[in-house]
C-alpha cells in the first residue's frame, strides 16, 4: 500500500493506492487562511500538522488493514510559502503563503542586488516565491530573521515533522528563487541575493527518490509498523502532473484549485520568462516544466460566496449546464494581485458592467467567465514560448462544476479530459511518487496517463461571443493599472 498526502491551501487530503494504483481510501480536513491586511495570506504550520493526523485517523478508521500496510509515503503541497524555523526546530512565526502579495518591493530589489538573478533562474522574481518574503522578514521582522535556523516550503515541514529530517525536491524548491534550476542545485548567487545561506536550506532530492523514514513514534501513532519510506514528493503542480503522467516533453494540463494552473512538461531547462511564465524543475529526474499561474481561481469563487454567503456549488448549480455566451457583467479575478501574464502583486480585482439587472447568477457567471479568460491567457503564454496544445486535460476542485468545464472548453477553444483520478490530483502523484520511491519501479511505468472519466468539447455558437468577451478582458488590466486605491 501507498499512499499520497497533499498539503493544499483549503485542505489536507490523502489517498490510499494499492501496488496496482487502485484507490482504496480518500480522505481530507479543512484548512482556513488568515488575511490579516489586504494582500496578506497565512496559515499556522502546526494547523497543517492536526489536519494531516485528522485524515491519517479518517483512513485508519476506514481501512485499519491497508493502513497497516502501507509502505511509501509521498508528499504534495502548495508551493512557495515560507515556513522558518529556529534552530531547535520551532516554528518562528506564521508561514507566509505562496498567494501573500506583500513583498512586491523586496522583488525590484533581489534584482536590483543582482542583475544576473534574472537571466541565470530565467524567472523573474514575484511576491509568491520564498526569497522575497525572506527579504520582508528581515527588513519588518529582524528579531525573527535573526533566529532563522532553516525555511521549508509547506509539505517540507510536514515531512520534517514525520521523518525529522530536513528534505525537499527539485519541483517545489523551483519556487524559492534559491535554487540553480538548470543544474538542480542551490545557488549561493541566489541565497546571497536576499542574506540566505546553504546552510538554512534543507537538502535536495528528486521527488521520486527516499528522503528518510517515519519516526518510530509517529509510525507507531499513525498504526504503519512498516515504517514507511517518505518520498521526495512535488510542488503540488508537479504532483498533479506526475498523477496524471504529464512527465514527458509537451504534455499539458491545467489544474483548477484554490490558483489556477496551466502546466507543460520539457525534456530541457527552458526559461521563458516573458509574460510571467514560470519555468522550473520537474519532480522527476531530467524533466523540467512552464507554467502559467493564476493566483485566485476557486479563490474567487470561494470570494464571492463568501460576500454572498452562499456555498459556491449553489451559486453554480443556479446557471445549469447549458452555455449560452459570457455573462453581461466582466470580473477580473485578480484580488491578491496576479502572476502570469502581468506579474503585478499590487492590482486588485474588479467587476465591471454592473446595471440594476444584475444579480447573483450574473455575477456568479461573471467569475466563471473571467477564470476562463485568465487560463487562455496562461494558455496564450506557453503557446508564445514554443508549447503545441490542442487538447487539455483538467484536474483539481473546479472541475466539479460542468458549466464551469465547458465554458474553459470554449474559451480555450480545446477539448478538455477529466481523468479517472482527477479530483485527486497532487495526492494521488504524490502517492504514485511513495510507491516509486519504495519499490524502486522506473517511474516511466508508473506514471501513466489515467483514463479519461469526460470530455468537454467547445460549444461553437458561444465560442464568437466569448472571443469578443475575452478581448475586452484583456483591454481592462491595461486600463486600470495605474488606478491604485492604495
Ligand atoms: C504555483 C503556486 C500555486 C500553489 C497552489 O506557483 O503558487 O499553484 O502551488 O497550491
Amino acid at each position: 500500500m501507498y499512499l499520497g498526502l497533499d498539503f493544499g491551501t483549503s485542505s489536507v487530503k490523502g489517498v490510499l493506492i494499492d501496488a496496482k494504483q487502485k484507490i482504496i481510501a480518500i480522505a481530507s480536513s479543512p484548512l482556513k487562511v488568515s488575511r490579516p491586511q489586504s494582500g496578506w495570506s497565512e496559515q499556522n504550520p502546526e494547523d497543517w500538522w492536526k489536519a494531516t493526523n485528522k485524515v491519517i485517523a479518517q483512513l485508519k478508521a476506514a481501512k485499519p488493514k491497508a493502513i497497516a500496510a502501507v509502505e511509501g509515503i509521498g508528499l504534495s503541497g502548495q508551493q512557495h510559502g515560507a515556513t522558518l524555523l529556529d534552530k531547535d526546530g520551532k516554528v518562528l512565526r506564521p508561514c507566509i503563503l505562496w498567494n501573500d502579495a506583500r513583498s512586491f518591493v523586496e522583488c525590484q530589489e533581489i534584482m536590483a542586488r543582482e542583475p544576473r538573478a534574472v537571466p541565470f533562474t530565467g524567472n523573474i522574481p514575484l511576491a509568491g516565491y520564498t526569497a522575497p518574503k525572506l527579504v520582508w522578514v528581515k527588513k519588518h521582522e529582524p528579531r525573527v530573521f535573526e533566529k532563522v535556523a532553516k525555511v521549508l516550503l509547506p509539505k517540507d515541514y510536514i515531512r520534517y515533522r514525520m521523518t525529522g529530517t530536513y528534505g525537499s525536491d527539485m519541483s517545489d524548491s523551483s519556487g524559492t528563487y534559491w535554487l540553480d534550476i538548470a543544474g538542480r542545485k542551490w545557488s549561493d548567487m541566489l541565497l546571497a541575493a536576499s542574506d540566505m545561506r546553504r546552510d538554512q536550506m534543507p537538502e535536495l532530492f528528486e521527488g521520486t527518490d527516499p528522503t528518510g523514514q517515519l519516526t518510530p513514534s509517529v509510525a507507531r501513532a499513525w498504526g504503519m509498523p512498516k515504517r514507511p519510506v517518505v518520498a521526495g514528493g512535488g510542488g503540488d503542480n508537479a504532483a498533479s502532473a506526475c498523477g496524471i503522467g504529464a512527465v514527458t516533453d509537451g504534455a499539458g494540463f491545467f489544474s483548477i484549485g484554490t490558483s489556477g494552473v496551466m502546466f507543460v512538461s520539457n525534456d530541457r531547462f527552458s526559461p521563458n520568462a516573458e509574460r510571467y511564465v514560470h519555468a522550473f524543475c520537474h519532480a522527476v529526474p531530467g524533466t523540467w516544466h512552464q507554467m502559467g499561474v493564476i493566483v485566485s481561481a476557486t479563490a474567487s469563487l470561494e470570494w464571492l460566496s463568501g460576500v454572498l454567503q452562499t456555498p459556491a456549488p449553489q451559486l453554480t448549480r443556479a446557471l445549469g449546464t447549458k452555455v449560452k455566451g459570457p455573462s453581461s457583467a466582466l470580473f477580473l479575478p485578480y484580488l491578491s494581485g496576479e502572476r502570469t501574464p502581468v506579474g503585478d502583486a499590487q492590482v486588485r480585482g474588479l467587476m465591471m458592467g454592473l446595471g440594476h439587472e444584475t444579480d447573483r447568477n450574473t455575477m456568479t457567471h461573471a467569475v466563471l467567465d473571467s477564470i476562463a479568460f485568465a487560463f487562455r491567457d496562461s494558455l496564450d503564454a506557453l503557446r508564445a514560448g514554443g508549447a503545441t496544445i490542442n487538447r487539455l486535460m483538467a484536474v483539481g476542485g473546479g472541475t466539479r462544476s460542468e458549466l464551469w468545464m465547458k465554458i474553459m472548453a470554449t474559451v480555450m477553444g480545446v477539448p478538455i479530459d477529466l481523468p479517472a483520478s482527477g479530483e485527486v490530483g497532487g495526492a494521488f502523484g504524490a502517492a504514485r511518487m511513495g510507491l516509486v520511491a519504495s519499490t524502486g519501479e522506473d517511474f516511466r511505468k508508473v506514471f501513466t496517463k489515467p483514463k479519461t472519466a469526460k470530455t468537454f468539447t467547445p460549444e461553437k455558437s458561444a465560442s464568437a461571443a466569448y472571443d469578443d468577451q475575452y478581448r475586452r478582458y484583456t483591454q481592462i488590466y491595461p486600463a486600470i493599472k495605474e488606478i491604485r486605491l492604495t
